[in-house]
C-alpha cells in the first residue's frame, strides 16, 4: 500500500504562527500542512513516479480546479527529475473537471463539467492527479472515464487522502501525499464555495467561514 504522512486528528498550527491573506484570517481556524512541507512531500512523490514509471511516454491528467496547485509543482520536480537524473520521461499534460461539492457537503451526483479530448491517453501511461480523495466517488467516475480511452496504464496520485467513513470500498490511490482527518480543508486550490483557493497553505475552515461563504 502506498505510504503517506499521517496527519493527527487535531494535529495543526496557530494561525498567527503563518501568513494568511487579511481577507481570511478571522474564517480559519488553523493551519493543517504549511505550503512547505506540502512541497518537500510532492518533490519526494515525482521521484517515486518518475521510478515507476520511466516506460513510455507519461499523460498526466490535472483535475481541476482543486488540483491545479499540487498538479503544478508535482509537473514541475518531475520535469526537473528528467532534466537531471539522466533518465528519459517524455511528459505532457492535459485537464479535467468535475464537481461533486455543494458547500461542505459532497453531493451523490459527480458531473463533468468541462474537459477536453481525452483521446491524448490512449496507449500511454497516465498520472491522474488530484488534490483530495474523500468519499472515492469522484475518482471512480474519473477512472470510468479514462478507461473509455483505452490508456495503457493508469496511476493515481492524490495529496490528501480524508480518513472517512463513507470511502467506497476503501479506494486507495497509488500514490498519497498525506492522510488527512475528516475536517473540511481550504487552502492550495482547495476551495470552499470557489473562496479560498488563494491561501497558501492546507487549513481548517472555522464555522464563521462555513457560514459567511455558503451558497444558501
Ligand atoms: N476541501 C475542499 N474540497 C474537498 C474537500 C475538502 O475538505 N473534500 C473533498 N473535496
Ligand atoms: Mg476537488
Amino acid at each position: 500500500m502506498a505510504n503517506f504522512i499521517k496527519i493527527e486528528d487535531g494535529q495543526t498550527f496557530a494561525k498567527e504562527m503563518f501568513c494568511i491573506p487579511q481577507h481570511y484570517e478571522e474564517y480559519v481556524e488553523s493551519v493543517m500542512i504549511p505550503k512547505g512541507l506540502i512541497l518537500n512531500r510532492t518533490e519526494r512523490l515525482a521521484r517515486d513516479i518518475c521510478r515507476d514509471l520511466s516506460h513510455g511516454p507519461l499523460v498526466a491528467l490535472c483535475c481541476l480546479k482543486g488540483g491545479y496547485q499540487f498538479f503544478s509543482h508535482l509537473s514541475e520536480f518531475i520535469i526537473n527529475h528528467n532534466a537531471t537524473s539522466g533518465q528519459s520521461l517524455p511528459f505532457s499534460i492535459d485537464f479535467i473537471r468535475l464537481k461533486s461539492y455543494e458547500n461542505d457537503v459532497s453531493t451523490s451526483d459527480v458531473k463533468v463539467i468541462g474537459g477536453d479530448d481525452l483521446s491524448s491517453v490512449t496507449g500511454k501511461n497516465v498520472l491522474i492527479v488530484e488534490d483530495i480523495i474523500d468519499t472515492g466517488k469522484t475518482m471512480q467516475k474519473m477512472l470510468n472515464i479514462i478507461a473509455e480511452y483505452k490508456p495503457a496504464q493508469v496511476k493515481v496520485v492524490s495529496l490528501l487522502v480524508k480518513r472517512t467513513p463513507l470511502k467506497i470500498d476503501s479506494y486507495r490511490p497509488d500514490y498519497i501525499g498525506f492522510e488527512v482527518p475528516n475536517n473540511f480543508l481550504v487552502g492550495y486550490a482547495l476551495d470552499y464555495n470557489e473562496y479560498f483557493r488563494d491561501l497558501s497553505h492546507i487549513c481548517v475552515i472555522n464555522k464563521k467561514g462555513k457560514e459567511k461563504y455558503a451558497t444558501k
